[in-house]
């Protein structure tokens, strides 16, 4: 398996590009589904879940056609469509169980694997089938699949017990092209539930409310092709922004969103960094003299603290003055990272749903292990400061939410390679 070797590193410094949303774009492709006409995507992210997804998508049967260079990705759905997916793929990334709305809503039938729950956590997706059911159709479990079918959906009012994001996303696709108007309430909010919304809007659906607690869909008969540009990752920018202030340094992420990073923005200024917008972006910086210092962090749905941030965030307050807090309240099993921390020095302790964190004044290098996506960049984080060699493994993880992160972190001072698995260095 391919590695990270990090060494202790100066300051980073300087300014990087944001790469599109992950988050965006793999539900925009499972969307494409919905039309028979071609759609052009724009800022498609270099990932191995977008792989994975165009890969779901060639196998039920659409057109990909992915220019990795310009990021564009366009789709036709023209043909005859598979109303099955494997479960090879969807075991693979959960994301992909949102082509269960599309395909539903398209074809009127649809077989999907259920996909299990993850390092994070249990993941259900009752809500969907809650969802899917409410607009008439029959969703029946069994095997480990979800099988569901409808004549055509039927617009309803549906009330989400949670804000949940996939669930939000996949109803919405599905209500597009039913009969007569859906309300979808207390939903989830987040700029990657606009950007769904606009793509769809810009390919004749019907779609008003995205961005707030309640959507309505007025149903269409058909969707025409689109051609969209993916909103930036507010995640990978946050990842950048936290690195500045870590390692003490001065970054400028540009290509973002500065509305979409408010959250964490508070946060990093809450721990005494200076956090600026200027035209090329957001910057932040670290001020010499002025101590980073604790601080309370509770995950909630957008725009609260993003659960995505959770594990980055929480190796900036391993080395920060005095005692934090960090409540997990999105997923259930969100701390694998804290295992890893400690084994570089880290002084924390959790407490059900809250680890509290002694700040230390250094970390130490180790061998370290990335859990999941975001835990794996959060280890990445602390080893840029900490003493001596740190050796990550697993960052298959990494690959799959982000773009060239050696690479750009080099840009910007870091100490860090990629090791191949036969040991070819990757610089
Ligand atoms: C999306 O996951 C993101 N993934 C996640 O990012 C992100 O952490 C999450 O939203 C929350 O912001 C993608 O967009 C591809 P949810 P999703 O449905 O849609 C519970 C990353 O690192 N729930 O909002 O799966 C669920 O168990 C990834 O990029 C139900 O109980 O998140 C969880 O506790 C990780 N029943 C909570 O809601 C349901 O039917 C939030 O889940 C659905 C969800």
């Amino acid at each position: 398996m391919a590695r990270f070797i990090i060494e202790n590193s100066p300051p980073l410094k300087g300014s990087v590009k944001i790469s599109g949303s992950k988050n965006a774009v793999l539900p925009i492709l499972a969307a494409s589904l919905l039309t028979e006409d071609k759609c052009v995507i724009h800022e498609v992210p270099d990932q191995s879940d977008v792989d994975t997804m165009c890969t779901l998508l060639e196998r039920l049967g659409a057109g990909i056609h992915w220019d990795k260079n310009a990021g564009i990705i366009s789709t036709a759905a023209s043909g005859k469509l598979h109303a099955e997916a494997e479960y090879e793929l969807v075991s693979k990334m959960r994301a992909s169980f949102s082509v269960m709305g599309p395909l539903l809503a398209r074809l009127g039938e649809v077989n999907v694997p259920l996909p299990g729950g993850c390092a994070i956590g249990a993941r259900p997706v009752d809500l969907h089938l809650k969802g899917f059911s409410a607009l008439g159709a029959e969703v029946v479990q069994e095997h480990g699949n979800v099988r569901a079918r409808a004549k055509k959906l039927k617009g309803a009012r549906v009330y989400l017990d949670f804000p949940s994001v996939g669930a939000t996303e996949n109803i919405m696709m599905a209500a597009v092209l039913a009969d007569g108007v859906t309300f979808l309430e207390n939903c989830a909010v987040e700029p990657e539930i606009v950007d769904l919304a606009n793509f769809l809007n810009s390919a004749g659906a019907e779609i008003r409310g995205a961005g707030t607690d309640t959507i309505k869909i007025a149903g269409v008969k058909t969707l025409s092709g689109a051609d969209h540009t993916i909103i930036p990752d507010r995640i990978e920018a946050g990842t950048y922004m936290v690195a500045a202030g870590i390692t003490r340094g001065d970054i400028t992420v540009t290509n973002v969103v500065a509305d979409h990073l408010k959250p964490l923005i508070a946060k990093l200024k809450e721990v005494n960094l200076n956090v600026s917008e200027t035209d090329a972006g957001v910057r932040v910086n670290y001020e010499e003299g002025r101590r980073i210092v604790a601080a309370d962090v509770k995950t909630l749905p957008y725009p609260g603290f993003p659960t995505d941030m959770q594990a980055q965030f929480m190796s900036l307050l391993t080395l920060a003055e005095g005692t934090s807090i960090v409540t997990e309240t999105v997923f259930e099993n969100r701390f694998m990272h804290v295992g890893e921390l400690k084994r570089m020095g880290a002084d924390i302790k959790i407490e059900s749903r809250s680890a509290v964190i002694e700040g230390v004044k250094r970390l130490t290098g180790a061998q370290v292990k990335a859990t999941d996506l975001r835990a794996g960049a959060a280890l990445v984080l602390a080893a840029l400061t900490a003493t001596g060699t740190t050796e990550l493994s697993d960052i298959y993880h990494i690959d799959r939410g982000y773009c060239e992160l050696a690479e750009k972190l080099r840009l910007l001072g870091a100490n860090i390679r990629r090791e191949e698995e036969n040991g070819e260095k990757n610089n």
